[in-house]
């Protein structure tokens, strides 16, 4: 039986499809393994399963040796994985889109609503016990309805943001490396997002094109009472820029459910109350985690039985 390398814990449902292919091994603690254990975990594997907090480079795919074949990541996002490195090793790459659409999309309004509404403020305040009483001034936010929402990057998780961002009354406009035919929105330039936007929601996937997209060049470009909301990759944020921009006011807050050196945080942004974080939750409902887990594996079977695979990465 072909060895299947998994670097952390999947559900059982997903461990049931490799089982049918393969010996499968799943990492046995409960962290991210170091690049050098993550080398030494995949050595004589056929399939590996990865995490998007795994390094899957060249030197892990010589590690695993000649009869590595297919790289599943367990995530939509593959920033993670060194696709030409691999491809030019002959090993495939898999990714999850789809499946998490959906959540990541709600999560996203979580966040919206949380930063534009102060929820976290207003959650710190009543866990703190200090007195507060209802008024009419009272920890007021701001609507959504009538405001612009900008959405960067028209794939599949901004659309689902975008039907969301309609039925709460909001315009869209959205940018994008090329204008979406039915896609629910005005297509501007990255500049015109910036400048009309009352908040900026990122759903580019990070490439070199996109690592510091929002920095402090584009924040001071965002309209000064507007909000940015990140459940893409930390590192599309200059995290740091991000921190001057809200000490400086240029812009009214921020919720982050990713950061640039994941699981750190940018330290000036933990005492702020204009800012929400959340710990990479996008994805993470039991259903979704669930069928994102069992399309890799499906992925790894297809491979692993000379098929090809159902959502192949391509460089
Ligand atoms: C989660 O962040 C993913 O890319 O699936
Ligand atoms: C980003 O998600 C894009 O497809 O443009």
């Amino acid at each position: 039986m072909p060895k299947i390398a998994v670097t952390r814990w999947i559900p059982d449902e997903a461990l049931e499809v490799l089982r049918t292919v393969g010996e499968v091994v799943v990492s046995p603690v409960d962290r991210p393994l170091t690049p050098e254990e993550l080398r030494e975990f995949v050595a004589g594997s056929s399939a590996v399963v990865s995490m998007l907090h795994d390094r899957v480079d060249g030197p892990v795919v010589d590690a695993a040796g000649d009869g590595l074949r297919v790289v599943a990541n367990v995530a939509v996002g593959y920033d993670n994985v060194d696709v030409a490195a691999l491809a030019g090793r002959d090993v495939v790459v898999t990714n999850t889109p789809g499946v998490l659409t959906e959540a990541t999309a709600d999560l996203t309004f979580g966040l919206l609503l949380a930063i534009t509404r102060r929820l976290g403020e207003g959650e710190r305040l009543v866990r703190a016990e200090r007195p507060w009483s209802f008024h009419l001034g009272f920890l007021l936010g701001s609507g959504l309805q009538g405001r612009t929402l900008g959405i960067v990057g028209p794939g599949q998780i901004g659309r689902a943001v975008a039907a969301r961002a309609a039925a709460f009354g909001m315009r869209i406009v959205y940018s994008g490396r090329s204008r979406k035919p039915d896609f629910p929105g005005e297509f501007v330039p990255f500049e015109e997002l910036l400048a009309r936007a009352d908040i900026v929601s990122l759903h580019c996937p990070l490439t070199q094109d996109t690592r510091h997209l929002i920095d402090a060049t584009a924040l001071r470009a965002m309209k000064p009472g507007a909000y940015l909301v990140n459940t893409t990759r930390g590192p599309v944020v200059d995290e740091s820029a991000l921190a001057d921009a809200l000490e400086a006011g240029e812009i009214a807050g921020a919720a982050l459910d990713v950061f640039e050196a994941e699981p750190d945080v940018e330290p000036r942004l933990l005492s702020r109350e204009d800012v929400v974080l959340t710990p990479h939750l996008g994805s993470a409902t039991a259903e979704t985690r669930t069928a994102m887990a069992v399309l890799a594996a499906r992925n790894v079977a297809s491979v692993l039985a000379g098929a090809e695979p159902l959502t192949k990465v391509t460089p």
